[in-house]
Parts: C-alpha cells; structure tokens; sequence
C-alpha cells in the first residue's frame, strides 16, 4: 500500500505569491500522477487555503480533481470546516455536519483514521476529551488491521520550530499521544503545519512531518535550485516493517531526463 502525503498549500488569491501556491500545488498533483506505482491514496493533511475561503477551496478542488487516487483531506488551522466541507461534499467521506472533521477510511489493508486538531482560539492545535473519546472509538471500530493517523499539528515536541509545541496546551498534546497510543495498532502519525520537514516519536509510534507544499511558505534550508519545487511523502506499507517514508522532489524526474 503506498500512500502519498501532501500538506499545507495555503491557496489563497490575493497575496503576492497566489500564482506560485497554485502552481506548486498543480505541480504535485500532476507529479503525483506520473508515478508508478501509482499510490493507492492520497491524503492533504490541512492548511489546504490561507483563509478558509470558498473561492480559496473551488481552485483547491479543481487542482485536486486532476488526480488519479482517492484523495482525503483534513482541517487545518487555517481551514474553515464548514467551507471545507461544503468544497467536499461531492466526495462523499466527510459528514455534512458535526462539530469536528474526523474519520476513518476503510478501503486499505491499513486503516486510515483522520484526527481534527484544530483549535477555537489560535492557529496552535487542540485535542479535547470528546474527540479522545471518538478517536478511541474510531480505532476500536476493527481490531485486526494496522491504522495510520493523521492530524495536522504534530503531537511531538518539534525543536526546530519558531515554538517545539504546537498545541495550545501541552495537556491537550498529551492527550492525544495517550490516545494514539490506546490499542497499540497505530503504526504511523502523519501530520503538517511546521512547513518543515522533520520527525519525531508517539511513545514507539514515529511520527512523520511533511513540509509545506507552498514552497514560498516552506521553512528548513533549500539549495536556490529547489527553491520553487515542492516536496511531498511517498509513505510505503510492509506487513513486516511498516511505513518507510520517502520524500520526493517534484521534477525531478524531468530535471533527471534533461540532464
Ligand atoms: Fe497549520
């Protein structure tokens, strides 16, 4: 099973740098299309616009209706859940209504759950109780396949980052290392909004961070040559040592050919 991780676009059409994250988000999904294997899925782990705008997700979904895999999204910070689910709907995964944007995909011979991080009051993460209980209740669902997680704020501490915890209260982050680590059937974490490329650990769980595909947003050093191109993961499954985690430049291939 392989599935292709991309995070943070930030589409929005009113600042200086509107045409390079919507090419750079073009620019994967078309990437995305040339590999082969094909992925069997691909999840956009939030900030998918800038301000949670219905104009902002109407270009989201056209770029993301190119694609060839299943797509799955979440909310990030900067998402709005209503608009989001509203750009959405069409795609049938998503409940019309309810507080929180979470769910499980079923479809894999690893289990896809989507945990809803977002917060009331910052852009930092939250993880209440009620969503502890239906996380609980979402891994508890079926008890014999592997489950991959995704959130959008990392529940690790990120030492690089302008602030190593991402949530509002470190409670809150605990509570859901807790949880992911509730049945022991969580073999990977996948998140975003670091806009960094990083790693880290939920208890011996390891946890993934991909970068922001906004490369005008992207933090970390890039040599001036892969200032525009957008990083994205290629997350492959075995039965016997889980995911290993590759980070793919888009255009590289055709940077290889030319050459
Ligand atoms: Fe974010």
């Amino acid at each position: 099973m392989i599935i292709a991780q991309i995070s943070d676009t930030h589409i929005a059409l009113d600042t200086p740098d509107a045409g390079q994250r919507l090419s750079d988000f073009a620019i994967t999904m078309a990437d995305i299309n040339t590999l082969d294997p094909t992925p069997d899925v691909i999840v956009h782990t939030g900030d998918i616009v800038h301000n949670g705008r219905a104009d902002e997700y109407a270009e989201a979904v056209a770029i993301l209706d190119a694609a060839q895999a299943p797509v799955y999204v979440l909310a990030g910070n900067k998402d709005d859940r209503a608009n989001l689910r509203a750009a959405f709907a069409k795609r049938g995964y998503l409940a019309p209504d309810g507080r929180f944007i979470d769910y499980t995909v079923e479809d894999y011979p690893v289990r896809l759950i989507a945990v809803d991080t977002q917060s009331s009051v910052s852009n930092k993460g939250d993880f209440c109780p009620e969503r502890a209980r239906r996380l609980v209740d979402a891994i508890d669902a079926e008890a014999t396949r592997p489950i991959a997680v995704f959130a959008h704020h990392p529940p690790f501490e990120v030492p690089v980052g302008p602030d190593p915890i991402n949530f509002e209260e470190v409670e809150a982050m605990e509570r859901l290392r807790r949880t992911l680590q509730h049945s022991g059937r969580v073999i990977g974490v996948f998140s975003g909004h670091v806009h960094r490329a990083t790693g880290g650990w939920v208890g011996t769980i390891p946890a993934r961070v991909a970068p922001s595909i906004a490369t005008t947003l992207r933090k970390g050093e890039y040599p001036a040559h892969m200032k525009s191109r957008p990083v994205y993961y290629i997350h492959r499954f075995d039965p016997a040592w889980g995911f290993a985690t590759e980070a793919r430049i888009v255009g590289a291939a055709q940077t290889a050919r030319a050459a």
